[in-house]
């Protein structure tokens, strides 16, 4: 604690940077003083948002096209990062989609839509990001309280947020040794694009319920991730920490 930002100097990819809880991360590590590459899959308009809101703030930033689903683009995205910014010190993965669909419609092409993006991107991102990362090195998740509680009709995306929690204590064992730590965050629910309609739906319900009476917002967890990719979270890895303002 010496005044200082906590990353200066620190190069941060974010995907799923251009919108809802990545956005917000990657503006929250900005003003950490963190170099900032968001990674998008298709909306460049807001995209490019963040970047022009992290330019305007002082930080350097980046915008990538790349669909995390495909190994090839994970690879790339990384590349492209390196070429712009010399460096990697931190890996945020927040880019992740979410349907839910009860049992009688939860056929194979919902189930590899969810594993595609949310289980087999994480890992190909990680998987690309962890050959050049410097160390220290700081990898970030993104699971869901649902793999531990879900509801009917969230079972595909339970499941794929469970792997993503099994995926990062498993290769937190490979990481370790060669000076990476790698976390997940189970965020209860958090207003963004992704659950709009179920704040709609089930806002007034989740509030009563939440022991802070209140809905998540971004901002909620982007404290937590700038913690995970700082030196002084040096001694945590392999964990899933739930942030959902106590809802059991
Ligand atoms: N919001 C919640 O309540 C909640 C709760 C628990 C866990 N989570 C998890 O937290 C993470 C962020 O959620 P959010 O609510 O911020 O979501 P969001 O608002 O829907 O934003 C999703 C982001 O992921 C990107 N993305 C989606 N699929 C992609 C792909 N195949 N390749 C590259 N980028 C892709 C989107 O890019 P485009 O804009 O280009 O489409 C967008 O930037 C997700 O992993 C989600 O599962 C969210």
């Amino acid at each position: 604690m010496n005044g200082k930002p906590a990353l200066s100097g620190k190069t941060a990819l974010v995907t799923g940077g251009s919108r809802g809880i990545g956005a917000e991360v990657a503006r929250r590590l900005g003003a950490e003083d963190a170099a900032i590459a968001i990674a998008y899959r298709s909306d460049k308009a807001s995209a490019d948002r963040v970047v022009e809101d992290l330019k305007a703030a002082g930080a350097r930033a980046c915008a990538f096209a790349a669909d995390i689903s495909c190994p090839e683009d994970c690879e790339r995205l990384v590349r492209e990062c390196i070429e712009i910014f010399g460096r990697l010190d931190i890996l945020v993965n927040a880019a992740g989609v979410a349907t839910y669909r009860p049992l009688e419609q939860a056929d194979a092409d919902h189930y590899h839509a969810m594993f595609a993006t949310n289980v087999l991107g994480a890992l190909s991102v990680t998987r690309a990001v962890a050959t050049v990362m410097e160390t220290p090195g700081r990898i970030v998740h993104f699971s869901s309280r649902l793999a531990e509680s879900p509801m009917p009709g969230t079972s595909v995306y339970a499941a794929s947020k469970a792997a993503v929690s099994a995926l990062t204590l498993a290769l937190s064992q490979e990481l370790g040794p060669r000076g990476i730590t790698i976390n997940a965050i189970a965020p209860g629910l958090i207003e963004t694009d992704m659950t709009a309609a179920a704040v709609r739906e089930r806002g007034d319900a989740m509030r009563s319920r939440t022991p802070l009476r209140r809905i998540g917002q971004p901002g909620d967890i982007s404290g937590l991730v700038a913690f995970l990719a700082s030196d002084d979270a040096g001694w945590i890895t392999g964990r899933t920490i739930r942030a959902d303002g106590g809802l059991l």
